[in-house]
């Protein structure tokens, strides 16, 4: 059983696990995580032409509602990364998993090379069976060179060129571009290789958009109640015209490689900004600095793919705890590229006007002489000791 997205390293696996690795039947599934459309088409109709059996799993609404939920609640964020690709993956090997432990299939195969996070995620999962793990394009030690001219012998569609040689992985929540001249960090990314966002523009004018939040999660759109899915689609057409969630670092793989990355995911970016503006109105100081490192700690496994280490389900609890208060409404600009919190509220706002205010008699202002005496006291003991420096 091969988990298979149609793309390049997958599609070679076929043919390779029956001439190099001996099998007679090849089994694949493409899990639909929203991923475009003609990806699954085009996925669908090579594995037909390849694979001996193909499944097609629709786990777009589990995504949302089991993976993507959560990382919202937890500001999902590796080093900037939105964790896009490293989310799916615990659900694409637990689907594959799933149909080869219902149909006594013996061996579970990924495309990922030996460079890579999504060989540790997808094996994180695998290796809770009594399958042999089977991964071809770092068994055999394969370049890319070498996969396109093997997959032209062999009759197979495959998007990627010599000209075009980029290895793109999506989904719902991101879209991301590595390979070819990309891997030259100083490198400018070519316009070509977006596809979900269009070149910031500034003479398009700034759009407002509201999104309301329930629990942590988001709820609606401008007023319009929405699921998940179809949330997150509609910010990533919207947020793409203004060409708003593309980015470009280095990041730190698990192996310890640093790699250069490039991302696109307007959804996420909008989401992400508008969620975390929200707990800055609703959450205690003390909430909100703790829950920096548990968020940190939850991406980080995230980004491992040990979504089954059981620090997850702690950090969820905590998480989780801390969301029954994140409900209101943020206001996001989008303009040139770029979007901004513009306005925010909630009825659970730990936020007082009347005692904020410029204008407010709530409080009177002397009751914080005594609190502003005490204010940076052990400096004060210092210089009062050494008064020379
Ligand atoms: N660097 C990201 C991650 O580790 C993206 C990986 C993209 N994978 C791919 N096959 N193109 O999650």
């Amino acid at each position: 059983m091969l988990a298979y997205s149609g793309g390049l390293d997958t599609s070679v696996c076929i043919p390779l696990l029956k001439e190099r690795y001996g099998f007679d039947k090849v089994v694949t599934v493409l899990v639909d995580v929203g991923q475009p459309r003609s990806d699954i088409e085009r996925g669908n109709k090579s594995a037909e032409k390849l694979a001996d059996k193909h499944y097609l799993i629709d786990a777009r609404y589990e995504f949302v509602s089991n993976y993507l939920f959560p990382l919202i609640k937890a500001n999902g964020s590796y080093e900037g990364y939105v964790l896009g690709t490293a989310i799916a993956r615990p659900l694409i090997a637990s689907k594959a998993k799933e149909i080869a432990q219902n149909n006594g299939i013996k061996a579970l195969a990924h495309g990922c090379t030996g460079r890579g996070n999504d060989q540790l995620r997808f094996e994180a999962v695998f290796r809770t069976t009594d399958c042999q793990v089977i991964a071809p394009i770092r068994d055999l030690d394969l370049s890319r060179e070498w996969e396109i001219n093997y997959a032209l012998e062999h009759d197979i569609d495959v998007l990627v060129t010599r000209e075009r040689p980029y290895s793109i992985d999506e989904n719902l929540w991101s879209r991301s571009i590595e390979g070819g001249k990309l891997e030259d960090p100083y490198f400018i990314p070519p316009k070509e290789i977006f596809a979900w966002t269009k070149e910031p523009d500034p003479f398009k004018s700034e759009q407002i958009i509201e999104i309301g939040f329930k629990k942590g999660v988001p709820v609606s759109l401008d007023g319009i109640k929405m699921n998940g899915l179809d949330l997150i689609s509609k910010l990533n057409h919207i947020g793409g015209e203004h060409g708003v969630g593309r980015m470009d670092l280095i990041e730190d793989r698990v192996l310890g490689l640093k790699a250069r990355e490039n991302y696109e995911h307007p959804a996420a970016t909008i989401l992400l900004l508008a969620h975390r503006d929200l707990e800055q109105l609703v959450l205690s100081r003390a909430q909100l600095r703790f829950k920096t490192f548990v968020d940190e700690a939850w991406s980080e496994m995230v980004y491992m793919g040990l979504l089954d280490d059981p620090l997850n389900a702690d950090l969820n609890a905590f998480i989780n705890q801390s969301q029954e208060r994140v409900n209101g409404y943020v206001k996001i600009g989008l303009y040139c590229g770029n979007a901004k919190v513009v306005a925010r509220k909630s009825p659970n706002a730990l936020y007082a006007q009347d005692m904020v205010s410029f204008d407010s008699q709530t409080l009177s202002q002397r009751d914080a002489e005594g609190f502003a005496k005490y204010h940076g006291f052990q400096a004060r003991l210092l210089k009062r000791m050494c008064p020379e420096g």
